[in-house]
């Protein structure tokens, strides 16, 4: 095989995406032969596991409560993934007519990319029905995937790879570090995500290379915006973010039921939104991996832009790091 075809200004590397197609054919699954399995969630179980909710931090909620405060986190967490696989799909739609008249082993990896995010916004969809049957009404998860697709893909190409490299890297080591060991959660749950990871070690291999591809082609003037382009986007997932947090709080406020006292109301507010930023934003920005790859393709100055724009939110989350003694660098020049 070459490993170098160049049907475009950018050498593409074959032998790289060849080893993403085989992977991704030797882990290949099913939702229901695989991961469900027959089975339902038992609700005596948490879904998500403290060390990604934060949920330690409230000392002052009873065992019943932690573990429902876990299961609507783990219920948001599944949307999440559902929400952000819709532009994630389309983007890499896009990119596939690069290569439909070029490389074909890049056309492939990116073919199954596709396909496999489109079973995983299925898988989601079911899990969320399953656990809406066994939680009590009135949960609500205010994001919409296509107008939050549409928003997300009026941005710059290179921005959104930059996202998505970023999504893709956390959702590997939130299950590696804290849903595999975890002794807690759903053994269904923790099997969506396992089933989950196996196909994202693709997904992240292939954003790295059309990110960097991408960037090859780009002016310098160009790349600026689209470093502007990052900024806006992080700062829109912030703003979902910080809209299923109150919703998420004021659903565990509801079916609990009873009173609490305002400052520990409060505190549910600030800690919550602390660890869905943790979660969506900044466990992704402090991989190393994802630093690595921003650094190459930025100067000093979009680097620093960047991480000013980061730094309010890692402000806050802060506590929760401390908290859930989750050790992870959250600013990108470190
Ligand atoms: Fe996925
Ligand atoms: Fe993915």
């Amino acid at each position: 095989m070459n490993p170098f075809s160049t049907t475009t200004a950018f050498p593409i590397q074959s032998e790289q995406y060849a080893s993403t197609v085989a992977a991704s054919k030797r882990v290949r699954w099913d939702i229901d032969r695989d991961v469900i399995r027959g089975r339902d969630f038992d609700m005596d179980h948490k879904l998500l596991p403290d060390s990604i909710s934060g949920i330690r931090q409230f000392e002052f909620l009873d065992k019943p409560e932690t573990r429902m405060l876990s299961q609507i986190q783990g219920r948001t967490y599944a949307n999440m993934f559902g929400l952000v696989e819709r532009f994630i799909n389309c983007k890499v739609l896009e990119l596939s007519r690069h290569h439909c008249t070029g490389d074909q082993v890049a056309l492939e990896a990116l073919i199954r990319f596709s396909d496999e995010e489109l079973k995983h916004q299925e898988l989601f969809r079911r899990i969320e029905q399953m656990i809406a049957g066994k939680m009590p009404s009135g949960y609500h998860f205010v994001a919409q995937p296509n107008e939050v697709a549409s928003a997300v893909l009026s941005k710059s190409t290179w921005s959104v790879m930059g996202l998505t490299l970023l999504i893709e890297l956390f959702t590997q080591t939130h299950y590696l570090k804290s849903i595999e060991p975890d002794q807690e959660c759903s053994p269904l749950y923790k099997d969506v995500f396992l089933y989950h990871w196996k196909e994202e070690s693709q997904h992240a291999r292939i954003d790295e290379l059309e990110w960097i591809r991408v960037n090859a082609l780009m002016s310098p003037e160009e790349r600026d915006r689209a470093v502007d382009d990052m900024i806006e986007l992080v700062m829109a997932v912030d703003g979902i973010v910080r809209a299923q947090a109150a919703a998420d709080l004021d659903y565990f406020l509801k079916i609990r039921g009873g009173a609490f006292f305002e400052e520990n109301i409060a505190r549910l507010h600030e800690g919550v939104l602390a660890a869905y930023r943790w979660q969506y934003i900044l466990s992704g920005a402090g991989e190393r991996r994802f630093q690595k790859v921003l650094r190459s393709l930025t100067t000093d100055d979009q680097l620093r832009r960047i991480e000013e724009a980061i730094a309010p939110l890692a402000a806050l989350a802060e506590p929760v790091e401390k908290a859930t003694n989750r050790a992870q660098p959250i600013h990108v020049s470190t």
